[in-house]
């Protein structure tokens, strides 16, 4: 096979992005995301709906990845498609699409761990941006996981920790839908936290044991410390908003990087490189900021568009997989649950 030129179409349906990418060697040529706006009148993802938008999505997208990267499909080395994890019904949209097309074409099929591309997408060639070297840390936070992974090699991971029941990015949306935000309200959070005291209302850091999360008490805290303020006055949260938010985004960021300081404590690694949504917070970029200052860290933060899914992620770890021959076949099942490192 040509290794030198090698164009892969990727695609990624885990939840409610859809999304298609073509990427030449470790260049991303395009990275089409549509997201799916449906869900915002619910509060929260609806798997049914989800399923249903892919659907309609996935040709055009497919068609305006190519159009935009000006590759023909007959040029296309393979096709790379995330397996999981994720909704199953969702993910069902782009594995059976990846594989008619790569039956159609003729040419491999790749399969994708979705929490193995949000690690591996700091390798996608971004210009003044070098990729974390090995041994290095990875902390991905999104509104679906929160873990922390020990990354010995693309393909050698190890969790070291992961989030007991929501994940971070939950964390933010639940609180902000109790002070009456639209979803997803962790951008929102994070607006008005900039403008507020961070120290004005001190939540309870949880204890955990080792390097796993929890954030489900931090959510209960915050409902009976609303309940409690609104009893004594009902327009509390108009007048306290951004004190509240910035003394929540405080408590995360905390949480978050009380485990991450840890973990480099206990593995000797100060390579620290985070991915997911969440790494837009303002917060926790802060945060690692001064980490790199204070601890002698080097951190790394992908650019936003690969930050939140994306099919350019999967893009990579397809092409790091075609240079390590490490193809699929028609019969590789979805799966909702799917470890790293299995
Ligand atoms: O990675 P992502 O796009 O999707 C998942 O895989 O889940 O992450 C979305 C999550 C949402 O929970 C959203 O509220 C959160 O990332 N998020 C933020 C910020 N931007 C996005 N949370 C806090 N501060 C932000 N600036
Ligand atoms: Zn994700």
């Amino acid at each position: 096979m040509n290794n030198k030129d090698t164009y892969i179409l990727a695609i990624e349906s885990s939840c409610d992005d859809t999304s298609a990418a073509v990427l030449h060697n470790r260049r991303a040529l395009s990275n089409i995301v549509a997201t799916q706006h449906i869900h915002e009148a619910y509060g929260g993802v609806v798997p049914e709906l989800a399923s249903r938008a892919h659907q309609k999505n996935i040709v055009p997208l497919v068609h305006q990845a190519l159009a935009k990267a000006n590759i023909d499909k007959k040029q296309l080395s393979a096709i790379a498609f995330t397996r999981g994890p994720g909704l199953l019904g969702s993910l069902l949209v782009g594995t059976s699409f990846a594989k008619s097309l790569s039956l159609a074409l003729e040419i491999p099929l790749i399969e994708v761990n979705h929490m193995e591309a949000h690690i591996l997408s700091h390798f996608i060639e971004t210009p003044g941006q070098t990729p974390p070297p090995f041994p290095f840390l990875a902390m991905t936070v999104s509104g679906g996981h929160t873990q922390i992974v020990r990354v010995r090699d693309y393909f050698d991971m190890e969790v070291l920790g992961e989030t007991l029941d929501d994940a971070v990015g939950e964390a933010f949306d639940k609180s902000a839908k109790l002070l009456g935000m639209p979803y997803p309200g962790g951008p929102l959070i994070d607006q008005c936290a900039r403008r507020g005291d961070p120290d004005k209302y001190p939540f309870p850091i949880p204890k955990v044991a080792g390097l796993d999360f929890s954030f489900s008490g931090l959510k209960t805290s915050i409902l009976y410390f609303l309940q409690r303020e609104t009893k004594m006055d009902p327009d509390f949260v108009d007048k306290e908003r951004d004190h509240i938010c910035a003394s929540i985004q405080k408590t995360i960021v905390e949480i978050l990087m009380r485990k991450i300081r840890k973990a480099a404590t206990e593995t000797g690694i100060k390579h620290i490189a985070i991915a997911g949504g969440v790494a837009a917070n303002s917060g926790i970029r802060q945060a690692l900021v001064r980490a790199e200052k204070e601890q002698g860290w080097n951190t790394y933060i992908p650019p936003f568009e690969y930050c939140t899914d994306n099919a350019g992620m999967i893009g990579i770890v397809g092409y790091l997989k075609y240079l390590d021959n490490r193809f699929t076949d028609l019969r590789t099942p979805a799966l909702a649950r799917y470890h790293i490192g299995n």
